[in-house]
């Protein structure tokens, strides 16, 4: 007999899982039409089963034995919440070899274990969907996997971590201190439990790792990718970068070139003219270049509790539909086949870049420096020093034409071991 109901059971009952939890109540209607069968969420799993999350529940849908979900007949599709890799691995896995559709945000499980759940998911038969892993709301997966399907993707820049762009944003804006706007980010539910993950650019990692293999193919690594965060950023360069006309953004770059794919995570100046500039706050954008389509862009909530919801249903729906209407799994793309890519190392990368020097103030010291510069084939492209009344210590702030990485680290080094030199020299990359 043709099923009548498609029963999800959910693992992780945070702010995520309540908001999933919402939007099922609320909006069952919509669902079902929508899926064109009924779909029930039925169990719900969490350490946590006493705390009031503001929403009602039928009696008995709450466990605290993830087993009552992924070994459990009547449960089709499971949506895994928890986040972090153990034990979220071993449930997802499990579920996956038991027959189970998974529905997850967990960008850093399928970041780091792709290949382990991609095994699991073909001896199960079964699937699984990441849709709220990257862009909190918005549809990137399925606008690159499906959307764009017929396009070689070349470049992908993207705003990726809410927290990091509601920090960037407080401090360039309404000059609040780093630790202020983090506090505020927290409160808002858009941090991950452990805040070291968004700050230190680890989040944004994970994304841009499952973005960069669906768009340029397997064998890309976390310890390929280079990952700096926005730790330690000083007012005074995002201050200096807005007089030179630019915003500082925590990005995630992902490009083919000659040799291979540059993938990094690290602050850029944006010029203010660029749209990425002018993402604010919890927004998340990400831009894609393909070669058929030209440029696009895809903004949104990247984080947050219905926002990422909306991203978990929109899954949910889907596979619901297949079940539906008795079509088999629809995977994403398979990259099987897909050429192993080189990652291109962080140093043979070609950037401009706002070079902060803290220089004593006297005659001779531009020469100094720039001479280093001239010798590592870096050309300035323009500088900014104000008058102060200290000699003792002055910031000269300088930006580059389009330089080797190598050639600018190498450097400020030597720049750095002068004896005119004060304090550590500031760097950042700069896009055009
Ligand atoms: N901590 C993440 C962010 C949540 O701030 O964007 C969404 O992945």
């Amino acid at each position: 007999m043709a099923k009548d109901t498609v029963k999800a059971g959910l693992i992780g009952f945070g702010t995520i899982g309540t908001g999933v939890v919402k939007l099922f109540k609320n909006s069952a209607e919509l669902i079902n039409a929508k899926s064109g069968i009924k779909v029930e969420l039925v169990k719900i799993c969490d350490l946590d089963i006493k705390r009031d999350r503001g929403v009602k529940l039928a009696p008995g849908m709450l466990t605290t034995n993830v087993n009552d979900i992924i070994e459990n007949p009547e449960i089709d599709i499971v949506i895994e919440l928890m986040g972090g890799y153990k034990p979220a691995l071993d449930f997802v896995t499990r579920a996956l070899k038991n027959g189970k559709r998974v529905v997850t945000a967990n960008k850093a499980l399928i970041s780091k274990y792709w290949e382990e759940i991609s095994a699991a998911s073909k001896e199960g038969d079964a699937e699984i969907m990441a849709e709220a892993s990257v862009g909190g709301g918005i549809p990137i997966l399925r606008g690159l996997d499906k959307g764009l399907a017929a396009n070689k993707i070349e470049k992908i820049m993207a705003i990726l971590n809410g927290t990091c762009n509601y920090i960037l944003t407080k401090m360039t804006v309404d000059k609040m201190s780093f630790d202020a706007a983090l506090k505020e980010a927290q409160q808002k539910g858009f941090a991950e439990a452990d805040p070291t993950l968004d700050i230190e650019g680890f989040d944004t990692m994970h994304k841009i790792t499952v973005l960069s293999r669906m768009s340029f193919g397997k064998g890309i690594k976390h310890e390929d990718i280079h990952v700096e965060g926005i730790k330690g950023i000083d007012y005074t360069d995002i201050k200096y970068g807005q007089e030179m006309g630019y915003v500082m953004k925590l990005l995630a770059i992902a490009q083919r070139c000659k040799e291979g794919i540059n993938v990094r995570v690290h602050p850029v100046f944006v010029p203010q003219m660029n749209l990425l500039a002018s993402v604010n706050y919890e927004y998340n954008a990400i831009f894609v270049r393909g070669d058929a389509v030209g440029d696009t862009l895809f903004y949104g909530k990247g984080a947050g509790e219905m926002p990422t919801a909306s991203a978990v249903l929109s899954d949910v729906i889907y596979i619901a539909r297949n079940m539906a209407s008795g079509a088999k799994h629809v995977r994403y793309a398979s990259k099987a086949k897909a050429e192993k890519v080189k990652v291109l190392p962080i140093g043979e990368t070609i950037n401009r870049y706002y070079i902060r020097f803290n220089v004593v103030d006297k005659a001779g010291v531009m020469g100094e420096i720039t001479g280093v510069l001239g010798k590592h084939n870096i050309s300035i492209a323009s500088v900014i020093q104000k008058e102060q009344n200290q000699h003792a210590k002055v910031p000269v702030v300088f930006m580059t034409y389009a330089a080797k990485e190598a050639d600018v680290i190498k450097a400020l080094k030597a720049i750095d071991k002068l004896a005119i030199v004060k304090e550590k020299t500031v760097m950042y990359r700069v896009i055009e």
